[in-house]
């Protein structure tokens, strides 16, 4: 099956806002799917119902061909959901390797009770180095994590929830307030991802969006108003009208 995450007629309304209204919306393996809207268009509220923080009023949600609409976080987590979080368990006195060690040490811990024994373990080594090549932090391996600025510290999160061998990874303005630079890594970094985990990604800079999304929905007003190729999304007319203040 071609698309790993599926919403169908998903709705969510707040009193009177329809902060999701009928949507309906896929990712597909290999891809980048940017969601655009303008605020309070119901994006974050999409992805919390997909990690089920929030819960649909009706409208169902699949994960891998199995209906996850109505598991609790933990089992989504567990099922191949993942997202990035604010608050995460970042541990600030370990490297960054050593905090990608630990977590995936965490996955894997009826091998490696012993944090010694990992370091020294080459398959596990090897898969940290692989998540430093995908985030762009290789040249940060041995840094602190305290001294992380706060864009590095967000390429660290996008490293832990990829330990996690997720299905899918959801990501709501991953970018926001970030330097031009790590911007770039981050970029990259999506595009290394995408192949072994598609990516959903919320995004309100229009250069990004366009330079890595395969494909753009945009929402407006809790429905999704297009769905298509980076260049078709462009030209629409309704994106330009609703979204891109263009007539
Ligand atoms: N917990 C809540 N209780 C009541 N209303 C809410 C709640 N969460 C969101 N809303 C409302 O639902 C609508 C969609 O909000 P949401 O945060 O999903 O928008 P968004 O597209 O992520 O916007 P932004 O681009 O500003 O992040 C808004 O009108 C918002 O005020
Ligand atoms: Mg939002």
């Amino acid at each position: 099956m071609n698309e790993i995450l599926v919403i169908e007629d998903l709705s969510k309304s707040f009193g009177a806002v329809m902060a999701s209204d009928k949507v309906n919306f896929s990712l597909k393996r290999g891809e980048i799917h940017a969601l655009i809207g303008p605020n309070g268009a119901g994006k974050s509220t999409l992805i919390k119902q997909i990690i089920g923080e929030i819960r649909q009023d009706s409208g169902s949600i699949l994960l891998d061909g199995l209906e996850v609409s109505n598991q609790n976080v933990p089992t989504r987590i567990r099922l191949g959901l993942a997202r990035t979080f604010q608050i995460t368990n970042v541990i600030s006195d370990f490297s960054v390797f050593q905090n990608l060690l630990l977590a995936l040490i965490g996955i894997e811990k009826k091998e490696f009770t012993f944090f010694s024994k990992a370091v020294s373990n080459k398959l596990l080594v090897e898969k940290v180095n692989k998540i430093l090549d995908e985030t762009e932090l290789s040249e940060k391996k041995d840094e602190v994590a305290v001294r992380l600025s706060h864009g590095e510290r967000r390429q660290l999160e996008i490293g832990l929830a990829l330990a996690l061998s997720p299905k899918v990874i959801l990501l709501d303005e991953p970018m926001a307030g970030l330097s031009v630079d790590i911007i770039e890594k981050m970029k990259k970094s999506f595009m290394k991802i995408k192949a072994k985990v598609p990516v959903l990604l919320i995004e309100h800079d229009m250069d990004v969006v366009f330079a890595i999304a395969d494909r753009i929905s945009v929402l407006v007003n809790g429905t999704i108003v297009a769905t298509g190729a980076a260049r078709d999304i462009r030209m629409n007319r309704e994106v330009k009208k609703a979204y891109l203040g263009i007539d």
